[in-house]
C-alpha cells in the first residue's frame, strides 16, 4: 500500500499549474466516443480515473492513441461492443458515461454499475428517468445499467435533483436523438458547460448549457475535433486551501477564476486575502484565520467536493464554525481521522460543528475517500510534526502528482510503502 508521509509545521509558498478537470475529462472521454472520427482531447489529467475509463473505452474495441502525458486521441469508428465490463471499470463512477454516449450513438450499451468514492448512496434514478423520457428502456439488471431503444426520441425531462451525471449523461444520448429535447433544472457546474462545448464542436446543437434550462436539438452525427478541457477548479481550491490552513502564499495558474468564486469568497470571509488576475489566483494567509459557515451547494454554490477541504481549515481557525453537507450523507468520514490530530469537531446528521483548536499534531490516518484524503494531506501539512496517510489510491484517483506539486510548495512529502521507507524519510528531514 502506497503512503504520504509529510513533516508539517510550515507555510506552502509559490506557484502551482492546476491540470484539466477530471470531472470534465472523464465525461469528455466517453463523449469522444461517439463519434466515427478522430477527436484529439487536450488538457487531460493524468490520473487514475481517466485511465481506467480509457482502457475501458480501449476495450469496447475503440482506438485510444496517447499522443503525451495530458493528449489524447480517440476514434470510436471501431467499436465492436457494447457490453462494458472490464476489472476496473466498477471502481469509477463516471463509467456510467459510456451508457449516455452508447444509448446514443447505437441505441444499446450495458455498463457493469458505478463504484467510485464511498460518499454515500449514489442512485441513478434519474440517469433512468431521463433516458426513459428519450423513448429508451432503462433499468439495473445483474450490477449492470442497461439501456436500449428502437428510436430515441427528443423528450421533456425535469431533473427532481439537481445532478451533474444525470445533466450531462441524458445530454450526450439526446444529443443524437431525433428531435428536441429539453432538460429542466438542469445542473449548471462548469463541466456541465464543458461537456455541451465540447460535443457542439462535434457538430451537436446543444443551447443553454450553465443556466437550469438545457435545449438539445439532435443531430444524425458526430464528428472530429480538436478540444481542451477546463481546468480543474477543485484542485485549484485543494491548493488554495492549503495555502490557508498552513498561512501560506500560494498562485494557484491555468484556472478560470470565475469558476471559483464561491472557494474566493470563503477564503476571503475566514482572513486571507484573495487576489485574482486574468487566469490565476494568489491566497495569502498572513493574519489569523476566523470562523463562518458553510454549505455545500450545487453550482454556483460551495462544492461538495471542497467541504474537506475547508473544514480542515476551519478547524484551525479561531471560533466555531458550522459546515452543512446538503448533497451527499456520508462526507464526514475524514472526522475521525482528524480527531486523531486534535481537531475538535461534532457531527450531528449532515452537520458538522467545528470548534477551531490553535495547532493539529501529526498522526497516522487513513484517506476515506478523494477528497477526504486530499484535505488529510492538507492537516498533515498544517501539523506539527510527522503525518502518515495511508490509502493514498484514493487521492491518486483524481490528483495528478499531488506530492510533486505539494514539493513546489515547500511542502516535506514523500510517497513510500512500509515503515522503512517512513523512517528513511523521518531520518532525513530530521
Ligand atoms: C459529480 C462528481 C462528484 C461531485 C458531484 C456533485 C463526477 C465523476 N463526479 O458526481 O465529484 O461530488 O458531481 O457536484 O463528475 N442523485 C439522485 N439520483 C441520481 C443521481 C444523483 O438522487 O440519479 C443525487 C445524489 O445522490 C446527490 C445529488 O443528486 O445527492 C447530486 O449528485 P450528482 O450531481 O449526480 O453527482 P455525480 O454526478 O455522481
Amino acid at each position: 500500500m502506497e503512503q504520504y508521509v509529510i513533516k508539517g509545521g510550515s507555510s506552502l509558498v509559490g506557484e502551482v499549474e492546476i491540470g484539466g478537470a477530471k470531472n470534465a475529462a472523464l465525461a469528455i472521454l466517453a463523449a469522444a466516443t461517439m463519434a466515427d472520427e478522430p477527436v484529439l482531447i487536450e488538457n487531460m489529467p493524468d490520473v487514475r480515473d481517466t485511465n481506467v475509463l480509457l482502457d475501458a473505452i480501449k476495450s469496447i474495441g475503440a482506438y485510444v492513441e496517447r499522443i503525451d502525458r495530458h493528449t489524447v486521441k480517440i476514434n470510436g469508428s471501431t467499436i465492436n461492443d457494447l457490453i462494458v465490463e472490464n476489472e476496473y471499470i466498477k471502481k469509477i463512477r463516471a463509467s456510467y458515461y459510456l451508457v449516455g454516449a452508447l444509448l446514443g450513438k447505437y441505441r444499446n450499451v450495458e455498463v457493469a454499475l458505478p463504484g467510485g468514492c464511498n460518499i454515500g448512496s449514489r442512485p441513478v434514478d434519474l440517469h433512468l428517468k431521463g433516458f426513459k423520457a428519450l423513448g429508451a428502456q432503462a433499468g439495473l439488471s445483474h450490477g449492470r445499467i442497461y439501456a436500449r431503444a428502437e428510436k430515441l426520441k427528443g423528450g421533456h425531462i425535469y431533473m427532481d435533483v439537481v445532478s451533474v451525471g444525470a445533466t450531462i449523461n441524458v445530454m450526450m444520448a439526446a444529443a443524437l436523438a431525433d428531435g428536441q429535447t429539453i432538460v429542466e433544472n438542469a445542473a449548471k457546474e462548469p463541466h456541465v458547460v464543458d461537456v455541451a462545448n465540447f460535443l457542439n464542436s462535434m457538430g451537436a446543437n446543444i443551447k443553454g448549457a450553465g443556466t437550469d434550462t438545457i435545449r438539445i436539438r439532435g443531430v444524425e452525427r458526430l464528428h472530429k475535433t480538436e478540444y481542451s478541457v477546463i481546468p480543474d477548479q477543485i484542485e485549484a481550491g485543494t491548493f488554495m486551501f492549503a495555502a490557508a490552513a498552513t498561512k501560506g502564499d500560494v498562485t494557484v495558474k491555468n484556472v478560470i477564476p470565475k469558476h471559483l468564486d464561491s472557494i474566493c469568497s470563503k477564503l476571503m470571509e475566514i482572513g486571507c486575502e484573495v487576489i485574482e488576475s486574468d487566469d490565476a489566483v494568489r491566497v495569502v494567509a498572513s493574519k489569523p484565520l476566523t470562523h463562518t459557515h458553510v454549505k455545500t451547494l450545487a453550482y454556483p454554490g460551495f462544492p461538495t467536493d471542497m467541504q474537506p477541504q475547508i473544514a480542515v481549515t476551519l478547524a484551525l481557525s479561531s471560533g466555531t464554525s458550522i459546515v452543512t453537507e446538503s448533497i451527499f450523507e456520508n462526507r464526514f468520514k475524514y472526522v475521525d481521522e482528524l480527531a486523531k490530530m486534535g481537531a475538535e469537531i461534532k457531527v450531528e446528521g449532515n452537520t458538522a460543528i467545528i470548534e477551531g483548536v490553535e495547532k493539529y499534531t501529526g498522526a497516522h490516518i487513513n484517506a476515506p475517500d478523494l477528497r477526504a484524503g486530499a484535505a488529510l494531506v492538507i492537516a498533515g501539512m498544517a501539523a506539527e510534526g510527522f503525518t502518515v496517510v495511508d490509502d493514498i489510491v484514493y487521492i491518486e484517483r483524481g490528483y495528478e502528482d499531488f506530492d510533486v506539486k505539494l514539493k513546489g510548495l515547500g511542502a516535506q512529502i514523500e510517497k513510500v510503502s512500509g515503515e522503512r521507507e517512513i523512517q528513511k524519510f523521518k531520518l532525513r528531514v530530521s
